[in-house]
Formats: structure tokens, C-alpha cells, sequence
């Protein structure tokens, strides 16, 4: 008899393809995120997981589990998951690093991009019919890259990757991380570590990229907000809750900073009632961070492999804990 998966969402054919060569697969396919009953009575007789960075699959959710043996999720975040009760439960947990770093790492550049030179701004400018007068020496006027700096807060893959882009438009790159990274990646980045809060303080640009945990949650509060330059400009690729949003917001209305990009956000999805959408001098992508083609496809077939080897008792590719 075939082992029983349930998926949280739908996945690529070819990936659905390959669960279903294996085990007797179930999709979830209501209401995003499932919710937590229903989640609750499916995980009940399921040997495999496979689950999305919104599904909260906590010490209750693994405690409904009897069969449970791999959980494997569509994501590099894995915040959402209880991966110590996880790991005392003997279940292996994967995760999907590696295959997405340098989309996320472009989106966050291309954030950093728009809001500098205020490309969505003119976007709805002219959508909205407001573009009137042509070519004036004080129109819609940006900011240079060339010479600024960017502060990088977490220069693991991804903000090591954000790095090399921005070496390459003549940043100034400096970083803050829980450790310093060796010489030879900070001599191949030229990137000089500092503390956090001159990361805050001498910033032009400052990118985040570390997970959300306890040390993190609500981080850029209003009190590192007004740290910033008034000219400086918040990025965000990472988890929503790093930042605290209604300071954020304060701080935009304010001008206590010049502006900032969002991929990323407390609560998903947010709708046009939420108060970042009024604002001019920020950009807002709906968490598309990984979201390419070519990574997209990359992620599924990990996600597939990794619950394939945890279903085996083994340690998946990119696992976590153990
Ligand atoms: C992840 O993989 O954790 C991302 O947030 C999804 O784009």
C-alpha cells in the first residue's frame, strides 16, 4: 500500500506527477491558507507534508500527525515550522535554499532600483493621466546608486548575492551579521562588517535579509527608524514581521526616511485598505521574491526530493535540524 502525502497547495504537474508514481497524494484546494481544522484532520493519517511558508505547522498541528515522517516545504524561510518538536518527533524537515537565491536577490535589487529612481511612481503617474508637462530639470527626480551605501543586514546566500549586484553598480557595501563572514568572501564582496547600528546609522540603502525569530520580530521599529538618514532608503525581501509596519508607516508619512520596498508583509496578502498603499514613496510586490520560472520549477523539484528522502528515514538535501 502506497504511503499517504498531503500537499497544503498544488505543485507543477511534473512534481505532482512524481508524488503520485510513489504515494497516494491529496490536495488541499480551498481556502488559502488552509485552514487549521481542516489541516488538523488531514494530517492525521499522512506519512508526508508538503506545506507553504503561510501554513503555521506548529506543536498542535504536528502533535494531530501519528504517521508523519518528512514535512518538506515549498520555501527557504521555515519560521512557520516547530522544527525542534519536529525534530524530538524524529520528522525530517527540508527546505528549498540555494535553488532561489538569485531571484530573491534580484527582486530585492529591483526593488532598491524602482524606489531610487521612482520607475512605479511614473508608472501610475501616466496610468492615472497626471504625466502633463514634459522633461523639467526638477521632474520626478531620483537618486544616484554610484558611490552610496548599501548596508546589508545578514550576508548569508542572499544577501551575499545582493552584494555582487551591488559591487557591480559601484556601492559602497558594508554589512551586519552574527558573525563576520571569512575575508575571503568579505575581499570578494568588498564588503567591510560594522555593528548593527552603524549599519543603521551610515546606510543609503539598507537590506534585509535575515529569518524572523524572537531576536528579530519587529526589529526596525521607530526608534531604528529615526537612526537612519533622512535620504535613506528600507528594503525588505525577508519576513514581514522583522518590520514593524505602523512605524513604517509613521516614518514614510514623516519623511523620517526617504522611502522604502516591500516584498514582504506582517499579514498576506494585504488589500487596498491597508495604509502603505497611499503612500507615493514606497514599492509593494505581493511576496514574489523567488518567484521566476525557472526557480519556481527548481523549488519543486527539491521540495519533491527532500520528502522523498525524508519519507526514507533520511536526510533530505537541504534539511533542517537534522
Ligand atoms: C521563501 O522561500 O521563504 C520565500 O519567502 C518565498 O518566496
Amino acid at each position: 500500500m502506497k504511503k499517504k502525502v498531503f500537499l497544503t497547495r498544488t505543485l507543477h504537474d511534473f512534481a505532482l506527477k512524481e508524488l503520485k508514481k510513489r504515494y497516494q497524494i491529496k490536495i488541499h484546494s480551498g481556502k488559502i491558507p488552509i485552514p487549521k481544522t481542516k489541516l488538523r484532520s488531514k494530517i492525521k493519517e499522512v506519512d508526508g507534508l508538503i506545506c507553504f511558508p503561510y501554513d503555521k505547522i506548529d506543536k498542535e498541528i504536528i502533535d494531530c500527525a501519528k504517521n508523519l515522517k518528512a514535512i518538506s516545504t515549498y520555501s527557504v524561510g521555515f519560521d512557520h515550522i516547530d522544527t525542534e518538536y519536529a525534530k524530538e518527533k524524529k520528522i525530517r524537515v527540508g527546505y528549498t535554499p540555494e535553488v532561489l537565491t538569485d531571484a530573491t536577490a534580484d527582486l530585492a535589487f529591483s526593488l532598491l532600483l524602482d524606489i531610487s529612481r521612482r520607475v512605479s511612481e511614473g508608472d501610475k503617474i501616466i496610468r492615472d493621466g497626471k504625466w502633463k508637462e514634459i522633461y523639467g530639470a526638477f521632474d520626478y527626480v531620483g537618486v544616484d546608486l554610484q558611490g552610496k551605501t548599501m548596508g546589508i543586514l545578514g550576508l548569508g546566500r542572499i544577501g551575499s548575492t545582493l552584494a555582487k549586484r551591488a559591487k557591480a553598480f559601484d556601492m559602497k557595501i558594508i554589512y551586519h551579521n552574527r558573525k563576520h563572514v571569512s575575508k575571503t568572501r568579505e575581499k570578494s564582496l568588498n564588503a567591510k562588517y560594522v555593528s548593527f547600528e552603524e549599519l543603521i546609522i551610515e546606510s543609503d540603502f539598507i537590506s534585509i535579509h535575515v529569518p524572523h525569530t524572537k531576536e528579530t520580530d519587529q526589529l526596525f521599529d521607530m526608534k531604528i527608524l529615526k537612526k537612519m538618514k533622512k535620504t535613506a532608503f528600507l528594503i525588505n525581501t525577508s519576513r514581514g514581521k522583522v518590520i514593524n509596519e505602523k512605524d513604517l508607516v509613521t516614518a514614510l508619512k514623516k519623511k523620517t526616511i526617504s522611502g522604502a520596498g516591500l516584498d514582504v508583509f506582517e499579514t498576506e496578502p494585504i488589500n487596498k485598505k491597508h495604509p502603505f498603499v497611499k503612500l507615493p514613496n514606497i514599492v509593494l510586490a505581493p511576496h514574489i521574491g523567488s518567484s521566476t520560472k525557472e526557480t519556481r520549477i527548481k523549488m519543486a523539484e527539491i521540495t519533491v526530493e527532500n520528502l522523498n528522502l525524508g519519507m526514507k528515514g533520511k536526510k533530505p538535501i537541504y534539511s533542517v535540524g537534522h
